[in-house]
């Protein structure tokens, strides 16, 4: 595994390994597995955040990371919506069932617990939520703690600014992220906040990391999901991808996603065996920078 210096961190690995759904699409028992195999392919960097697998994320990988010195990165501002205690019942029953049966994946849906709720990003939840979230993953320390989504007017906030000094000056975390647009990292770093790591989206389709300064360490996410960049590059015709020099769309995004990222971390949900086999791959070998032109070039 390539490793990336982090300042005041360390040297951490290249491939992140993404908790959003550990412990709700992915069980305690499959997310104990993939983490204990993440180890293995030498992943030292995991980011999770108090909502993330409705809630019971943070406190499964501080069970699996405990006695390891791999490095969290966790997140304030979203927590895990409302959950019916009968709906998760039902759930947990037919998940395995669905799993088998992927038509009846409509009726599984209407059993989630509601959207994540966002909270507000003041100075004192900021505070209560890295000090629940320490001790959900039985930590004393955090490498990152990142501002989840903050609006303009919570960067700009001068208490939160005082916070997240004060977070930082006492040792409780190395490093504060935006984990947001570019265009809010900047204003955050204009009112003063002491941000030095910005977590964003970034794959072909959407260049969160166009715009980062050169000086902040950066944590890219959404190389294959949610904008749905896997999806969008299956349109290109195979023998199209072949001819750039990428076996499939899947390898031609994580090579894109390394290049585009090449001193930072890159986050991947890798909880399929074949995946994390893929992925740790695509982050052992350096970053190929004439990925970047080859793919856009198929895609303009
Ligand atoms: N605001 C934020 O800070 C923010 C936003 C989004 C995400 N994140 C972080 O980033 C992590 C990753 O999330 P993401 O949205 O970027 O998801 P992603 O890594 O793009 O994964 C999306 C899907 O792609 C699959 N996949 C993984 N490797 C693959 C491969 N080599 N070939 C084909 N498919 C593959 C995954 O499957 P399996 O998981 O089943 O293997 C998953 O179902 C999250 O868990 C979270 O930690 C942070």
């Amino acid at each position: 595994m390539r490793t990336v210096d982090c300042p005041g961190v360390g040297a951490v690995s290249a491939l992140g390994f993404g908790c959003a759904s550990l412990g709700s699409r992915i069980s305690e028992k499959a997310g104990r597995a993939a983490i204990d195999a993440a180890l293995d392919a030498g992943i030292t960097w995991f980011d999770v955040a108090p909502s993330y697998g409705d809630g019971k994320a943070e406190r499964i990988l501080g069970d699996a990371l405990r006695g390891t010195t791999a490095h969290i990165v966790t997140k304030a501002g979203l927590i895990a919506g409302r959950r019916n205690p009968l709906k998760a019942a039902i759930g947990a029953v037919a998940r395995p069932i669905v799993a088998a049966i992927p038509a009846l994946r409509p009726l599984v849906k209407k059993l989630r617990p509601d959207a994540a709720r966002r909270l507000p990003l003041d100075a004192e939840t900021l505070r209560i939520s890295l000090l629940q979230s320490l001790e959900r993953l039985g930590r004393t320390e955090l490498a990152v703690f990142a501002l989840h989504e903050p609006s303009l007017d919570d960067v700009r906030n001068e208490a939160v600014i005082r916070v997240t000094n004060d977070l930082r000056a006492e040792g409780l975390v190395a490093r504060i992220a935006i984990a947001g647009s570019p265009e809010i990292f900047a204003a955050a770093l204009k009112a003063g906040l002491p941000a030095d790591t910005l977590q964003t989206a970034h794959s072909p389709f959407d260049k969160g990391l166009a715009s980062a300064p050169a000086d902040a360490f950066t944590i890219s996410h959404s190389v294959f999901g949610v904008a749905g960049a896997l999806d969008k590059l299956k349109r290109v015709a195979p023998d199209r991808l072949t001819a750039a020099g990428f076996p499939d769309a899947a390898s031609a995004l994580l090579t894109y996603a390394f290049a585009a990222n090449p001193n930072g971390v890159v986050l991947a949900s890798s909880y399929a065996p074949g995946h994390l086999a893929a992925n740790a791959q695509a982050a052992s070998v350096p970053p190929d920078t004439t990925a970047l032109s080859r793919l856009e070039s198929l895609l303009t």
